[in-house]
């Protein structure tokens, strides 16, 4: 850690509040879909708000490798899109437990699968 530039140590940080935040929506979400978590209104804003997280962290984590000017930060970018229609979705679509819950955990996962190979670019780039 303590030879790193101050720029890369600012991408892990950011880069573990993504993953964690997508673990807690992750987890949330699939509880809800397969039923050994059931949604109430509370797991559900807890999922919707760990999912924000997700996609603000996704934002900021984009951002910071642009400014660094390291490769990574448009496939982060798509990233942080995908985050924000699949949430438009869950928000304004009946998505439970048919095939546009199935379609907003796909996006998510595409998302987050996008999100760790810009950050792993920029940081083999550092
Ligand atoms: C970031 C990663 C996310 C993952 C992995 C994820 C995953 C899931 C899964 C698996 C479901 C269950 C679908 C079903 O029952 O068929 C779900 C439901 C839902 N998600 Fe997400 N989601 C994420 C982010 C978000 C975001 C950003 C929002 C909104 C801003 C959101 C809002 C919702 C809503 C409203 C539901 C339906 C809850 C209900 O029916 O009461 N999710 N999510």
């Amino acid at each position: 850690m303590g030879q790193q530039p101050n720029a890369l140590r600012g991408i892990k940080v950011t880069q573990m509040i993504l993953r964690t935040a997508f673990l807690l929506a992750l987890v949330i979400g699939l509880g809800g879909m397969f039923g050994w978590l059931p949604f109430t209104p509370a797991t559900v804003d807890l999922h919707i708000a760990s999912g924000i997280i997700v996609a603000i962290s996704m934002a900021a984590l984009a951002a910071s490798i642009g400014r660094s000017r390291r490769p990574g930060a448009a496939v982060l970018w798509i990233g942080v899109l995908l985050v924000v229609v699949g949430g438009f979705m869950g928000l304004y679509l009946h998505i439970a437990g048919n095939a546009l819950g199935l379609a907003h955990l796909a996006l998510m996962l595409v998302a987050m699968g996008l999100a760790e190979m810009g950050a792993a670019r920029a940081k083999k780039s550092a």
